[in-house]
């Protein structure tokens, strides 16, 4: 079992996160700026922090909706991915960007994109704050990324273990043992 009670080792520290949630901020408007509004799809529950930085910091009109999904039964085993909270609003002819925390498998967000877009929208794209380097993820379908990681357990900035760490304003390694 990891031990919750010791800080984890910085990943990514809270000025990098920062620098880099503005970059893809100015991105996403840059490329969005003459589509009106966007419908800005959080993944809960890690997503809510990267989320709440990223909306904040976009120059062109948006909603934030949410979804809750879950890939995991407990812990970090993988699992199905089950549909949790659906959106509430139709999203037909919307343009939409789907915003996640992490993509380890990808089997979340694969999921997550041809759903969408079975339901008519404008556009889908993704935000990922955080991609392992995986292989079985390569063909995940990121339109925007934040950073590479390698294949590790990680914590903070919205990201848990068994609900532990979501909010330390850095990405950090927990060594799990298995
Ligand atoms: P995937 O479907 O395997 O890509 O898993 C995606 C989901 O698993 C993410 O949205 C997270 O909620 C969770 N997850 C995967 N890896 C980590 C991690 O290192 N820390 C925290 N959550 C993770
Ligand atoms: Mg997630």
């Amino acid at each position: 079992m990891a031990d919750v009670s010791s800080p984890p080792r910085v990943l990514i520290d809270e000025d990098h996160i920062q620098a880099r949630v503005e970059d893809l901020a100015a991105q996403i408007s840059a490329e969005y700026h003459d589509k009106g509004e966007i419908v800005l799809v959080g993944v809960l529950k890690g997503a809510f922090i990267f989320l709440a930085d990223l909306s904040r910091r976009l120059t062109i009109p948006r909603r934030i909706e949410f979804m809750a999904l879950s890939s995991y039964s407990e812990g970090s085993v993988s699992g199905e991915v089950r549909l949790e909270m659906d959106l509430r609003h139709q999203i037909e002819g919307k343009h939409v960007l789907i915003v996640e925390d992490i993509i380890d498998s990808g089997q979340t967000l694969r999921y997550l994109v041809d759903l969408l877009k079975a339901r008519s929208p404008a556009s889908v794209k993704t935000c990922a704050l955080v991609r392992k380097q995986r292989e079985d993820n390569a063909d995940a379908p990121i339109d925007y990324l934040g950073f590479e990681i390698p294949d590790v357990w990680t914590v903070g900035y919205g990201l848990d273990y068994e609900e532990q760490h979501r909010t330390l304003p850095y990405i950090g390694i927990l060594d799990i043992a298995e």
